[in-house]
């Protein structure tokens, strides 16, 4: 049976959404308009590129179902220079407001991260928010527990990403861990799910993107990220059942704090496979 519905109407049958199925899953019907190869449908991912590139709107997947689609305005096309300013201009907040995140602002960040493409689109990444200075004091203070262990154990590892620095300014009250932040995005996934660390990276990137969009800011918690993957008492604490993994950690809140200017990188390293690479400009 032909899972899609088409509107015989409407379908020029141009083949697009036959030609842009990732898995080359449709064929084109001169009557039917565009189906499912025999016995395949069962493959298909739900992506939803079928759908959203028909110009006249004329198929509907229930596995990604028309009525589900957002129309793009007609003519919108991407400014490169603001793009290159919203990309350029995002930065990594550690200086933050001490006021609670908006539940509805949150809603939408993660609402936005989880458009993010992702493995096979096999999304599945969920996220807990940890709001509260008690509760997230207590993340603080079980990522130096296992700090001052990774210390005692192997000092080189703990030398190495500069943690007893840290272990000494958490003595003095200061968070370099959380950075003071009042939200903390917890990502986590099924264990079996294989792209699950790749797809949450780019899911908590799209917030880090839109983030400033709402007036937030956010930074990634890469200590405690290497906590949570290494030291069990981190999952407890956050009750993250057994079967399931921490897969990143997005500090978020207000910055205290704006910026004026893009800040440079290293030198861009590119090469043309086959050609002598160009001479470094001075
Ligand atoms: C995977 C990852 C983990 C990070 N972990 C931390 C962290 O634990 N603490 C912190 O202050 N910054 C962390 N950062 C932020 C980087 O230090 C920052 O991206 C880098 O210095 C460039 O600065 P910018 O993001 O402001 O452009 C992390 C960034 C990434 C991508």
């Amino acid at each position: 049976m032909n899972m899609l519905k088409v509107d015989l109407e409407k379908c020029n049958k141009d083949g697009i959404c036959a030609a842009i199925c990732p898995m080359d899953l449709l064929q084109l019907d001169p009557q039917r308009g565009p189906e499912f190869r025999r016995g395949i449908s069962f493959l298909c991912n739900g992506c939803g590129h079928c759908v959203a590139s028909c110009p006249v709107g004329a198929l509907d997947n229930p596995k990604s179902p028309l009525s589900r689609h957002t129309p793009i305005p007609s003519g919108f096309a991407p400014d490169p220079q603001l793009w290159e300013v919203i990309l350029r201009s995002r930065r990594s907040i550690r200086r933050y407001a001490e006021e609670p995140v908006p539940r509805d602002k949150m809603l939408k960040l993660l609402d936005i991260a989880h458009y993010a493409p992702s493995g096979h689109n096999s999304q599945g990444i969920s996220y807990l928010v940890v709001e509260g200075r008690e509760n997230i004091d207590r993340l603080r203070a079980i990522v130096i527990e296992w700090m001052q262990n990774l210390f005692d154990t192997q000092p080189e590892v703990a030398n190495r990403y500069h943690m007893p620095a840290i272990i000494r300014a958490h003595a003095k009250g200061e968070d370099r861990i959380l950075r003071g932040a009042p939200a903390i995005v917890v990502a986590h996934a099924s264990k079996s799910l294989l792209p699950a660390t790749t797809s949450t990276i780019l899911a908590l990137e799209y917030a880090e993107l839109y983030a400033p969009a709402l007036g937030l800011g956010t930074c990634w918690a890469g200590y405690a990220q290497y906590c949570a993957s290494e030291y069990p008492a981190f999952a407890e604490f956050l009750k993250i059942p057994s079967d399931r993994t921490i897969t990143g950690i997005l500090m978020v809140g207000r910055s205290l704090y704006r910026y004026y200017r893009l800040p440079p990188r290293n030198r861009l390293d590119a090469t043309w496979f086959g050609e002598k690479p160009a001479r470094a400009a001075k």
